[in-house]
């Protein structure tokens, strides 16, 4: 079978890596790719949003599935055109897609079907917006309608930082369309997770919890981007928790959805907040999350192409998926100043030691410059190790880290500790 994969990521070096262990699959394309897909998959040159041009590559190369790995091209409606031409892709439909690229749609949907959530309301004028927060106890929560790459939340402590928030949003249009509209919203206390499930419309099948890290630096501190590590799975998410997050939340978002008329078919990501009473959605997302997908898929037993492919002929069975026993984590390099300003370009060195079976080095912005891999992007690479206990785990990644060297190169360094207290 062939497979395409869309992206550029280190949940797409991910993707690929487990896809390419299936015996059923023999070529793997991906556009566009980073210097650690092409060692595994061709790579062409095409950009996600070019929905024209992968169309016509998946039919003139007989692809039998594409898998999306970002959201842009899943909001462009590439799973509709694909479907329409008859072609299988994992992946929700642009209708379906709303859940993470309008969060006032995702908000209003949760709370008609009463699936927990922050309180929130939504706002299109800026003069109701800061009224309504001068009535509002701090914190809270402001964020843009629609997709700002995971930028567009912004925990206000004061008033005024609330009536900055908004005025960026809503003026300034730091997001463009995305601030036409915003949301405001209660601030929830607790442990943040996440949790993927597969959906093919009808059938929910949840994957082992993962922790993310999204502000740069250690202890949660400094600007939010768009992960700086994750583990797998996280001890405090007991089965109970998770029977109820499959009970109050996946499978009604799921059930919901195809009571309006919407089939969910791909992974629903659900961002929760483990809150004193219970999980809580944050917010969802329409595919697989980045870092998360790097430490959920070295634990899967199971070939990740059969269920992919499930998904998208609609027959996913409702069993459990084989979960190997132990914990992994996945630490991400970044370039010196992101998530602001950085350089590119920078010679990776040490990627050819011998790490051992229990690590994988996910790339995410690399290429290759005259034949060396050199950094091409914010978050570089994600060194991800497998162990028997989660503390395992966390010192191997953090042993392959420190051979691995680039100008700049900076990570933070309690990635997993959450999940050992
Ligand atoms: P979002 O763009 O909705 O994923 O939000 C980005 C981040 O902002 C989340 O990962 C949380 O850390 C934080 N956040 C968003 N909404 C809330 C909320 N209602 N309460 C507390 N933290 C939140
Ligand atoms: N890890 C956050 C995201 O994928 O949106």
């Amino acid at each position: 079978m062939k497979v395409l994969v869309i992206g550029s990521g280190g949940r797409e070096h991910a993707l690929i890596w487990k896809i390419s262990q299936s015996s059923h699959v023999d070529t793997i394309f991906c556009a566009p790719g980073n210097a650690g897909v092409q060692n595994l998959a061709e790579c062409i040159d095409i950009p996600g949003t070019d929905i024209g041009r992968l169309l016509n590559f998946a039919q003139k190369n007989n692809v039998d599935l594409t898998v999306v790995g970002p959201e842009i091209p899943l909001w462009y409606g590439i799973v509709d055109q694909f479907e329409k031409e008859g072609l299988k892709i994992f992946g929700p439909s642009a209708e379906a897609t709303k859940l993470e690229g309008s969060k006032a749609f995702s908000k209003n949907f949760m709370k008609r079907k009463e699936i927990p959530t922050a309180n929130f309301e939504i706002f299109k004028n800026l003069q109701n917006a800061k009224t309504y927060i001068y009535n509002q106890k701090t914190p809270l929560v402001v964020k843009a309608d629609g997709l700002a790459a995971g930028k567009g939340a912004v925990v206000c402590h004061s008033h005024k930082e609330a009536q900055i928030a908004l005025e960026e949003m809503m003026i300034k249009r730091i997001f463009g369309e995305a601030g036409k509209q915003v949301i405001i919203e209660e601030c929830l206390v607790g442990q943040e997770v996440s949790v993927l499930a597969f959906s093919d419309g009808d059938h929910v099948v949840p994957l082992i919890p993962a922790q993310d890290h999204k502000a740069v630096y250690d202890d949660d501190l400094g600007p939010n981007t768009g992960g700086m590590g994750s583990y797998a799975p996280v001890p405090f998410v007991d089965q109970p928790m998770q029977d109820r997050i499959y009970e109050e939340i996946l499978a009604p978002t799921v059930k919901g959805l195809k009571e309006d008329g919407i089939k969910y078919k791909g992974i629903l990501y659900a961002g929760l907040m483990i809150s004193a009473d219970g999980p809580k959605v944050i917010e969802f997302n329409a595919r697989f999350g980045d870092p998360e997908t790097q430490s959920i898929l070295p634990l899967l037993d199971f070939d990740l192409f059969n269920i992919l492919m499930a998904v998208a002929d609609e027959s996913l069975a409702a069993q459990p998926l084989r979960i190997k026993n132990k914990f992994s984590t996945c630490v991400v390099m970044a370039s010196g100043g992101y998530p602001g300003h950085y350089e590119k370009s920078k010679v990776i060195e040490g990627l050819d030691t011998d790490f051992g079976d229990d690590v994988v080095i996910f790339h995410a912005g690399t290429k290759l410059k005259d034949g060396q891999i050199v950094t091409n992007g914010g978050r570089v690479l994600g060194i991800t190790a497998c162990g028997d206990d989660l503390k395992q785990s966390i010192d191997s990644a953090y042993k392959a880290v420190k051979q691995i060297h680039f100008e700049g190169a900076f990570y933070r360094k309690d990635i997993g500790r959450k999940g050992l207290k």
